[in-house]
Protein backbone atom coordinates (compact mmCIF):
# COMPACT_ATOMS: atom_id res chain seq x y z
CA UNK A 1 0.00 0.00 0.00
CA UNK A 2 1.12 3.13 -0.93
CA UNK A 3 2.02 6.12 1.90
CA UNK A 4 3.53 9.64 1.42
CA UNK A 5 6.32 8.76 3.85
CA UNK A 6 7.28 5.53 1.88
CA UNK A 7 6.79 7.63 -1.13
CA UNK A 8 9.54 10.11 0.04
CA UNK A 9 11.70 6.95 2.08
CA UNK A 10 12.09 5.60 -1.36
CA UNK A 11 13.03 8.67 -3.37
CA UNK A 12 15.57 9.74 -1.09
CA UNK A 13 16.66 6.22 -0.99
CA UNK A 14 17.18 6.76 -5.08
CA UNK A 15 18.48 10.09 -5.44
CA UNK A 16 21.18 8.30 -2.51
CA UNK A 17 22.49 6.25 -4.70
CA UNK A 18 20.05 3.02 -4.02
CA UNK A 19 20.94 -0.02 -6.31
CA UNK A 20 23.25 1.75 -8.45
CA UNK A 21 26.50 -0.46 -7.08
CA UNK A 22 24.18 -3.79 -7.35
CA UNK A 23 23.69 -6.43 -10.09
CA UNK A 24 20.41 -8.36 -10.79
CA UNK A 25 19.29 -11.02 -8.53
CA UNK A 26 20.13 -14.47 -9.35
CA UNK A 27 16.45 -15.57 -9.78
CA UNK A 28 16.20 -13.24 -12.83
CA UNK A 29 17.60 -16.15 -14.52
CA UNK A 30 14.79 -18.27 -13.34
CA UNK A 31 11.93 -16.25 -14.31
CA UNK A 32 13.57 -15.75 -17.69
CA UNK A 33 13.96 -19.59 -17.83
CA UNK A 34 10.16 -19.99 -16.81
CA UNK A 35 8.57 -17.36 -18.86
CA UNK A 36 10.40 -18.32 -21.86
CA UNK A 37 9.53 -22.00 -21.53
CA UNK A 38 5.95 -21.38 -20.64
CA UNK A 39 6.56 -19.44 -24.02
CA UNK A 40 5.11 -16.17 -22.69
CA UNK A 41 7.57 -13.73 -23.47
CA UNK A 42 6.00 -12.18 -26.20
CA UNK A 43 2.91 -11.93 -23.48
CA UNK A 44 2.34 -8.84 -21.76
CA UNK A 45 3.31 -9.14 -17.76
CA UNK A 46 3.69 -6.85 -15.18
CA UNK A 47 6.37 -5.70 -12.86
CA UNK A 48 4.82 -4.05 -9.51
CA UNK A 49 7.25 -2.05 -7.93
CA UNK A 50 9.95 -2.22 -10.47
CA UNK A 51 12.60 0.41 -8.77
CA UNK A 52 14.99 2.02 -11.06
CA UNK A 53 15.42 -1.37 -13.24
CA UNK A 54 18.46 -3.01 -10.96
CA UNK A 55 15.91 -6.67 -12.25
CA UNK A 56 13.53 -4.74 -14.49
CA UNK A 57 15.91 -3.66 -17.41
CA UNK A 58 17.62 -7.60 -17.75
CA UNK A 59 14.49 -9.00 -17.93
CA UNK A 60 13.11 -6.75 -20.92
CA UNK A 61 16.50 -7.22 -22.10
CA UNK A 62 16.31 -10.98 -22.16
CA UNK A 63 13.33 -9.99 -24.35
CA UNK A 64 10.12 -9.98 -21.87
CA UNK A 65 7.34 -7.52 -22.64
CA UNK A 66 6.69 -6.10 -19.42
CA UNK A 67 5.29 -3.22 -17.75
CA UNK A 68 6.31 -1.69 -14.77
CA UNK A 69 5.27 0.84 -11.95
CA UNK A 70 6.71 1.89 -8.95
CA UNK A 71 5.43 4.65 -6.01
CA UNK A 72 8.69 6.81 -6.41
CA UNK A 73 9.37 9.14 -9.25
CA UNK A 74 12.63 9.11 -8.73
CA UNK A 75 12.80 5.25 -9.70
CA UNK A 76 10.71 5.69 -12.47
CA UNK A 77 12.81 8.80 -13.90
CA UNK A 78 15.93 7.25 -13.35
CA UNK A 79 14.92 3.90 -14.95
CA UNK A 80 13.39 5.78 -17.65
CA UNK A 81 17.04 7.31 -18.32
CA UNK A 82 18.48 4.08 -18.42
CA UNK A 83 15.93 2.67 -20.96
CA UNK A 84 13.71 5.16 -22.37
CA UNK A 85 11.28 2.82 -24.42
CA UNK A 86 10.71 1.18 -20.99
CA UNK A 87 7.05 1.04 -20.62
CA UNK A 88 7.16 2.42 -16.80
CA UNK A 89 5.31 4.44 -15.08
CA UNK A 90 4.30 6.39 -11.19
CA UNK A 91 1.52 3.80 -9.57
CA UNK A 92 0.85 2.34 -6.38
CA UNK A 93 0.43 -1.35 -7.54
CA UNK A 94 -3.09 -2.13 -4.94
CA UNK A 95 -4.75 0.91 -7.17
CA UNK A 96 -3.79 -0.47 -10.36
CA UNK A 97 -5.80 -1.38 -13.59
CA UNK A 98 -5.63 -3.23 -16.52
CA UNK A 99 -7.62 -3.36 -19.36
CA UNK A 100 -6.88 -7.20 -19.90
CA UNK A 101 -5.21 -9.08 -17.13
CA UNK A 102 -1.23 -9.89 -17.02
CA UNK A 103 -0.12 -13.46 -18.23
CA UNK A 104 2.48 -12.74 -15.41
CA UNK A 105 3.54 -10.94 -12.53
CA UNK A 106 7.01 -10.74 -10.99
CA UNK A 107 6.97 -9.20 -7.95
CA UNK A 108 10.60 -8.15 -6.39
CA UNK A 109 10.68 -7.25 -2.94
CA UNK A 110 7.94 -5.61 -3.11
CA UNK A 111 5.33 -7.49 -0.73
CA UNK A 112 7.14 -6.68 2.23
CA UNK A 113 5.71 -3.15 1.85
CA UNK A 114 2.50 -3.24 3.77
CA UNK A 115 2.49 -0.19 5.62
CA UNK A 116 -0.62 0.68 7.14
CA UNK A 117 -2.38 -2.37 4.51
CA UNK A 118 -2.47 -6.07 4.66
CA UNK A 119 -0.53 -8.42 3.15
CA UNK A 120 -3.68 -10.59 2.42
CA UNK A 121 -5.02 -7.06 -0.15
CA UNK A 122 -1.32 -7.86 -2.21
CA UNK A 123 -2.17 -11.36 -3.09
CA UNK A 124 -6.08 -10.75 -3.61
CA UNK A 125 -4.66 -8.06 -6.18
CA UNK A 126 -2.42 -10.21 -8.09
CA UNK A 127 -5.36 -13.01 -8.32
CA UNK A 128 -7.36 -10.28 -9.90
CA UNK A 129 -4.66 -8.88 -12.30
CA UNK A 130 -3.72 -11.98 -13.23
CA UNK A 131 -5.39 -14.11 -16.19
CA UNK A 132 -6.31 -17.65 -15.14
CA UNK A 133 -3.29 -20.02 -16.06
CA UNK A 134 -0.86 -16.96 -15.65
CA UNK A 135 2.85 -17.00 -13.79
CA UNK A 136 3.07 -15.84 -10.28
CA UNK A 137 6.87 -15.03 -9.34
CA UNK A 138 7.27 -13.95 -5.92
CA UNK A 139 10.59 -12.92 -4.10
CA UNK A 140 9.85 -11.64 -0.74
CA UNK A 141 11.41 -11.23 2.82
CA UNK A 142 11.46 -14.12 4.94
CA UNK A 143 11.56 -14.46 8.57
CA UNK A 144 15.18 -15.96 9.18
CA UNK A 145 16.59 -12.46 7.95
CA UNK A 146 18.37 -10.64 11.30
CA UNK A 147 16.82 -7.64 11.16
CA UNK A 148 19.66 -5.05 12.01
CA UNK A 149 17.97 -1.27 12.37
CA UNK A 150 16.07 -0.27 15.29
CA UNK A 151 12.42 -0.92 14.87
CA UNK A 152 9.41 -2.55 17.05
CA UNK A 153 7.15 -5.62 16.45
CA UNK A 154 3.70 -4.36 15.41
CA UNK A 155 1.94 -8.00 14.59
CA UNK A 156 2.90 -11.51 14.47
CA UNK A 157 0.71 -13.72 12.09
CA UNK A 158 -0.40 -17.19 13.73
CA UNK A 159 1.39 -18.83 10.83
CA UNK A 160 4.82 -16.92 12.31
CA UNK A 161 5.04 -14.01 10.33
CA UNK A 162 6.18 -10.54 11.56
CA UNK A 163 5.11 -7.20 10.99
CA UNK A 164 7.70 -4.87 12.35
CA UNK A 165 7.45 -0.69 12.55
CA UNK A 166 11.50 0.78 11.63
CA UNK A 167 12.58 3.26 14.67
CA UNK A 168 15.70 4.42 12.11
CA UNK A 169 17.75 4.05 8.73
CA UNK A 170 16.02 4.48 5.79
CA UNK A 171 12.83 2.82 6.25
CA UNK A 172 12.15 4.76 9.35
CA UNK A 173 8.55 5.11 9.99
CA UNK A 174 7.70 2.68 7.44
CA UNK A 175 5.53 -1.39 8.53
CA UNK A 176 7.62 -4.25 6.72
CA UNK A 177 6.61 -7.30 6.98
CA UNK A 178 8.76 -10.45 7.51
CA UNK A 179 6.70 -14.04 5.81
CA UNK A 180 7.19 -17.00 7.41
CA UNK A 181 7.15 -20.35 4.70
CA UNK A 182 3.74 -21.54 5.99
CA UNK A 183 2.43 -18.05 5.53
CA UNK A 184 2.73 -17.88 1.61
CA UNK A 185 1.94 -21.50 1.43
CA UNK A 186 -1.62 -20.40 3.05
CA UNK A 187 -1.98 -17.19 1.00
CA UNK A 188 -1.32 -19.46 -2.22
CA UNK A 189 -1.97 -22.81 -1.97
CA UNK A 190 -5.76 -22.16 -3.23
CA UNK A 191 -5.56 -20.42 -5.62
CA UNK A 192 -2.03 -21.21 -7.13
CA UNK A 193 0.14 -24.36 -8.01
CA UNK A 194 3.91 -24.62 -7.88
CA UNK A 195 6.36 -24.46 -10.83
CA UNK A 196 9.76 -23.53 -8.50
CA UNK A 197 9.21 -24.19 -4.78
CA UNK A 198 9.96 -22.25 -1.92
CA UNK A 199 13.77 -21.78 -1.63
CA UNK A 200 15.46 -19.59 0.34
CA UNK A 201 18.50 -16.92 -0.39
CA UNK A 202 20.67 -15.86 2.27
CA UNK A 203 22.35 -12.48 1.82
CA UNK A 204 25.22 -11.63 3.86
CA UNK A 205 25.81 -8.16 5.50
CA UNK A 206 29.29 -6.25 6.32
CA UNK A 207 28.64 -6.57 9.85
CA UNK A 208 28.24 -10.46 9.45
CA UNK A 209 24.42 -10.45 9.90
CA UNK A 210 22.45 -11.58 6.78
CA UNK A 211 18.92 -11.07 4.57
CA UNK A 212 17.09 -13.49 3.59
CA UNK A 213 14.72 -13.73 0.88
CA UNK A 214 12.00 -16.08 -0.02
CA UNK A 215 11.46 -17.12 -3.74
CA UNK A 216 9.17 -18.92 -5.53
CA UNK A 217 7.07 -19.05 -9.25
CA UNK A 218 3.72 -19.95 -8.74
CA UNK A 219 1.06 -20.26 -11.63
CA UNK A 220 -2.97 -19.31 -11.19
CA UNK A 221 -5.35 -22.18 -11.24
CA UNK A 222 -7.64 -22.13 -13.58
CA UNK A 223 -10.93 -20.74 -12.80
CA UNK A 224 -14.03 -23.27 -12.87
CA UNK A 225 -16.74 -22.23 -15.04
CA UNK A 226 -19.64 -22.12 -13.38
C1 LIG B 1 13.01 -3.13 -2.16
S1 LIG B 1 12.63 -2.08 -3.54
C2 LIG B 1 12.77 -3.25 -4.87
C3 LIG B 1 12.85 -2.60 -6.22
C4 LIG B 1 12.96 -3.57 -7.40
N1 LIG B 1 11.87 -4.52 -7.41
C5 LIG B 1 14.29 -4.31 -7.33
O1 LIG B 1 14.29 -5.50 -6.98
O2 LIG B 1 15.31 -3.70 -7.65
C6 LIG B 1 10.86 -1.89 -3.35
C7 LIG B 1 10.26 -0.96 -4.38
O3 LIG B 1 8.84 -0.98 -4.26
C8 LIG B 1 8.34 0.33 -4.41
N2 LIG B 1 7.01 0.33 -3.78
C9 LIG B 1 6.71 0.27 -2.46
N3 LIG B 1 5.38 0.22 -2.27
C10 LIG B 1 4.82 0.23 -3.52
C11 LIG B 1 3.48 0.16 -4.01
N4 LIG B 1 2.45 0.09 -3.17
N5 LIG B 1 3.27 0.20 -5.35
C12 LIG B 1 4.32 0.27 -6.22
N6 LIG B 1 5.61 0.34 -5.81
C13 LIG B 1 5.86 0.31 -4.49
C14 LIG B 1 9.39 1.23 -3.78
O4 LIG B 1 9.33 2.56 -4.24
C15 LIG B 1 10.67 0.51 -4.22
O5 LIG B 1 11.13 0.99 -5.46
Amino acid sequence: MKSNLAMTNWDRAYKDGKYDQEKPVKFVEDIVNVITKEKLQNKLGFYPGCGNGRNFIPLIDAGLKLEGNDISSVAVDQLKSKRPEAVVSVGDFLTHKTAKPYKYIISLQLFQHTNNGSIEELFKKTRELLSSGGIFVLRVNSIHTQIAEKHKVIKETKEGGLSIGYESGQKKGQTIHFYSAEEIHSLTRKDFSIILPLREEFIPRSDGTYWVQWETILEKRPQPVL
